[in-house]
């Protein structure tokens, strides 16, 4: 913890489990879109409702569209620092959602008020000043080479050999780390997100390469992220640059991945989107918009209440955990003008967040181009492109943080490579 930290304790003895709280686990919830449960609770029980995380541990859900906004909207009383959880006895150290809700000292997603905003704003101004046009091309680039690695057989993984791979390099760059730096630094961010037994080493190589690069950029700024990070007016210290690199390179990376191999799946499958394809262009954005109401790929957020209060009709005591389902406010009837998802193209979703901890603004639209490139890049290359499996074999990650595939193999024409690799 840092000097400037508060300490903040749990606000009181857990709160009673309600007797009507609905697990939010089990096969039926991980494999489904969650979505059409959603539906069924909302209909059941109302847009804010009691459940049962992970063995058993109690959270309120939070599926109406009006709800999450007033939640997200009302930082003080719905709080991110998570060590005033009233449940933390009841919460076992190897917690299955512990990524999620573990408290880190000097992270920016635990940080508060004037703390946060400080290090959100470098962040920001950082990332407004990515040239677009340069990203797009950077991309094209990645995609490219990427895609020369498989083209030659006669079909491929993309999520492991594509999808996966592309925010992560696209992010490296833009940050000003050397291109032959780039694939290593990416597989130790991924190796943190997956937090198995080597995260902690990948997390050491990720600093030192963080600490190198600062160094670097210090000696000689550049037209890069970091650099602009390490001079910006918030003066943020080394240890505060360090984990702030690593936190957009975390939350950039698996969103934008799974935003690129939902779209590409939702193309394959969907008979609006593959009869557009050849002059389907503006078809790819439809689809991405799609994927955003849809299948989310961020589903769930936390945020911990401050006092007692009252929402969607219940009583929340103080230290009570909520869970913010994005995906259940962008599945809420009230928001929905139309069934038909095609006519819906405008941005009202929550799939980017909202307010203080909300995704920084510049990063969706940079998540945007990265995502987009990748998946025209893809089609433009390899134009018969299908799935090689049933779509129903397809398998969905466990839900309840990502909406994202385990793999989405696919088979297609060989095609000639277009780099030098
Ligand atoms: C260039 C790519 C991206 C970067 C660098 C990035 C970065 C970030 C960062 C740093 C935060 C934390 C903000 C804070 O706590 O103050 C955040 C939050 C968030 N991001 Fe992004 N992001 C990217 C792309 C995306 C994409 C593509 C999605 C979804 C499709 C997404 C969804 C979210 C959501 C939902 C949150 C809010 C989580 C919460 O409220 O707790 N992000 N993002």
């Amino acid at each position: 913890m840092t000097d400037t930290e508060p300490t903040i304790r749990p606000l009181g003895p857990p709160s009673p489990v309600p007797p009507d709280a609905v697990p939010l686990y089990g096969p039926r919830y991980d494999k489904e879109n969650p979505a059409r449960l959603y539906g069924e609770l909302r209909n059941r029980q109302g847009a804010v409702l009691p459940v049962l995380l992970e063995d058993d541990v109690p959270a309120w859900l939070i599926i109406g569209y009006r709800e999450v906004h007033q939640v997200l909207n009302d930082a003080t009383l719905f709080a991110r620092d998570s060590r005033r959880w009233n449940q933390w006895p009841n919460v076992p150290p190897d917690w299955p959602l512990m990524a999620l809700v573990g408290y880190q000292p000097g992270s920016i997603l635990f940080s508060e008020g004037a703390a946060h905003q400080r290090r959100a704003q470098a962040m920001t101004d950082a990332m407004a000043e990515v040239d677009r046009f340069e990203l797009r091309t950077r991309c094209e680039r990645i995609a490219d080479e990427l895609i020369d690695g498989f083209c030659g057989s006669d079909g491929a993984e993309l999520m492991v050999q594509y999808a996966n791979r592309i925010p992560a390099l696209a992010l490296a760059g833009m940050f000003g780390l050397a291109e032959s730096e780039a694939w290593s630094i990416a597989e130790d961010v991924m190796a943190v997100l997956d937090g198995g037994e080597g995260a902690l080493e990948a997390y050491q190589r990720f600093a030192g390469a963080m600490a190198r690069l600062l160094a670097a950029k210090r000696a000689e700024p550049g037209p890069d992220v970091a650099s602009r990070m390490l001079n910006h007016p918030a003066k943020l210290t080394d240890e505060e640059l360090t984990q702030d690199l690593l936190i957009m390179m975390i939350a950039g990376q698996d969103p934008t991945a799974n935003w690129i191999g939902n779209t590409l799946r939702l193309m394959l499958i969907d008979d609006r989107f593959s009869l557009t394809l050849a002059g389907g262009r503006r078809s790819v954005g439809q689809a991405m918009n799609e994927v955003l109401w849809e299948e989310s790929p961020a589903q769930n957020t936390f945020r911990w209440a401050t006092r007692d209060t009252r929402l969607g009709g219940r009583q929340i005591r103080a230290g009570d955990a909520v869970v913010i389902c994005l995906a259940g406010a962008n599945s809420d009837p009230l928001v929905l003008q139309s069934q038909d998802a095609g006519s819906r193209g405008n941005h009202a979703h929550f799939s980017f967040g909202h307010g203080d901890h909300g995704c920084p603004f510049p990063a969706p639209e940079l998540g945007e181009i990265i995502a987009e490139t990748s998946v025209e890049v893809l089609l433009d290359r390899l134009p018969d492109v299908r799935l090689a499996v049933p779509p129903n074999e397809l398998v969905w990650r466990p839900a309840f943080r990502v909406r994202g595939l385990t793999a989405l193999p696919v088979k297609f024409s060989p095609a000639p490579a277009v780099t030098k690799v």
